[in-house]
């Protein structure tokens, strides 16, 4: 998901403001996709209620949670891992207990329990509220376990705490769970079934974040075209829905709509797109707002048609080529990102070499590429035999990362001579002098810093460029601002 800090298998130790009277400890780390991130946030809040202070320190922790993920094979190792190291802790500090929450829980469940015996709480992803019951249980000297998966929960009514925030740029849940069922994908197995949240909790919450001075909002789902809500209730069951729910309903153009025009001076983004799902309704929402940025992250996954059919993603080559003409006939300074897995089974080189020039065809300005990991349970596990060789998955995936490295750099020299307004994030990872935020088009952008101050909207030329960032000159504030 946005993109994705999937696979920033970097776990992130979150912390927060402590709350007076609240005497013990969290330590709460998150891995894979912004979801999680976002749902660590929503569980913070839950025990803060249940006298849980954060800390960013390992050793002190009386709980620890990790919110996981099983997208590929690699992000399980790495929890794993994380393990070992909470293991040696508990050593020094054994009265601390240690959770496992998200996909892995979901798909582990209390197998987990036996494989890792540091693990003594293991909650999926919709089982958060019952946080306070299994601590309770916890505490009590027995292990917990809820990993039920619900038609309705969406965490609509809780308010995350901004952990680890910028104070700038927020993510916003606005569905969850996936009905696609692409054939390599756990998501449907370990988020469940497709459902939207309340439209009004959606606004409340993006009008609590404008007050408190954030300046970009990105909307989250696994699927977020397919939002619909009509009332409450799963995506699937909307046929049964009555004529006053249907008449009534909020898609996503809708929803995008309202929140643009509510809140026009905040930078919107939204992620995942999935192709099948997007509307040229959307589209033209996009078109119609300056406020809502000019990017899309459209995950592709193989370019051949034949390897799109066996993973279930229920578009075409040529469907796909219609929406991105369709986008940058509305749009025309739109930015494409993609997702592409290589070695799926059965891709021969002729299908590999579609994937090129179907990227040769968009010129995407960046992308997240993987080697295909088999995941138990989903359906090309069970139906289909893991027969391309390691060593050419990782040729094939090599090749197209080498084609999007030039992809991105030719996309971004276009931007040399422009002026481009930047949102000013944080100060460059490489330089304490120089400022760091992002285009409309999500392309990470540099300057000196000047007298500007993080959350202000800039003008910056571009100088220079690499592959990933422009390097530029602050020209002076925006009319956004
Ligand atoms: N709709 C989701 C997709 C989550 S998975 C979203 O919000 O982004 C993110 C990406 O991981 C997918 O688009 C796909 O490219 C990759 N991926 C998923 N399952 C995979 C697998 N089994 N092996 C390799 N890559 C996978
Ligand atoms: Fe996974 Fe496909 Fe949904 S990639 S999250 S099943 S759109």
């Amino acid at each position: 998901m946005e993109k994705i800090i999937d696979e920033n298998i970097q776990g992130q130790a979150l912390s927060l403001d402590k709350k007076e009277g609240n005497t013990r400890k969290l330590f709460i780390e998150s891995y894979g996709c912004q979801m999680n991130f976002s749902d660590s946030e929503i569980v913070a809040s839950i025990l803060a209620k249940e006298g849980f202070n954060t800390t960013q320190n390992l050793e002190d922790a009386d709980l620890v949670l990790v919110n996981t993920c099983s997208i590929r094979e690699k992000a399980e190792l790495t929890v794993r891992k994380r393990l070992e190291k909470y293991n040696a802790v508990k050593r020094i500090n054994p009265g601390m207990k240690v959770g496992v929450l998200g996909c892995m829980a979901e798909r582990l469940k209390s197998k987990f329990l036996e494989e890792e015996k540091i693990v003594d709480l293991v909650v999926g992803p919709d089982a958060y509220k019952d946080l306070p019951n299994l601590i309770e249980e916890v505490d009590a000297g027995r292990n917990a376990v809820n990993v039920i998966l619900s038609k309705e929960e969406t965490y609509g009514d809780i308010s995350p705490v901004r952990l680890q925030s910028n104070g700038v740029s927020a993510f916003v849940s606005i569905t969850r769970g996936c009905d696609n069922m692409c054939t390599f994908c756990v998501v449907p197995f370990t988020r469940g079934r497709e459902r939207s949240r309340d439209p009004q909790s959606i606004i409340e919450e993006i009008d609590d974040l404008v007050a408190k001075n954030f300046k970009e909002i990105t909307l989250l789902g696994q699927n977020v075209d397919s939002y619909l809500w009509y009332g409450g209730g799963l995506k699937k069951d909307f046929e049964k829905a009555s004529d006053f729910q249907k008449a009534t309903a909020v898609n996503f153009a809708k929803l995008l709509d309202m929140v643009a025009e509510k809140h026009p001076k905040i930078r919107l983004r939204f992620t995942t797109s999935n192709p099948q799902d997007m509307t040229m309704d959307v589209i033209e929402v996009m078109a119609k707002h300056k406020n809502i940025c000019k990017y899309i992250h459209l995950p592709i996954q193989s370019g051949s048609d034949r390897i799109l059919k066996e993973m279930n993603r229920l578009h075409t080559r040529q469907e796909y080529f219609d929406l991105i003409d369709n986008i940058k006939r509305l749009i025309p300074d739109c930015a494409i990102s993609q997702d592409i897995i290589t070695g799926f089974p059965t891709e021969t080189e002729e299908d590999h070499k579609d994937t090129l020039s179907l990227m040769e065809y968009v010129k995407y300005e960046y992308g997240f590429m993987f080697a295909y990991s088999e995941r138990p349970g989903t359906l090309a596990a069970r139906k289909l035999e893991d027969d391309i060789p390691e060593e050419v998955k990782k040729r094939r995936l090599a090749e197209i990362i080498e084609l999007q490295r030039a992809h991105s750099e030719y996309r971004h020299q276009a931007f040399i001579g422009k002026t481009v307004e930047i949102l000013i994030e944080k100060a460059s990872k490489k330089s304490d002098a120089h400022w760091s935020g992002r285009t409309t088009q999500n392309t990470v952008a540099v300057f000196p810093k000047g007298d500007y101050k993080v959350g202000d909207f800039v003008m910056v030329r571009v100088d220079e460029c690499t592959s990933a960032t422009l390097i530029g000159e602050a020209v002076g504030y925006s009319d956004n601002n």
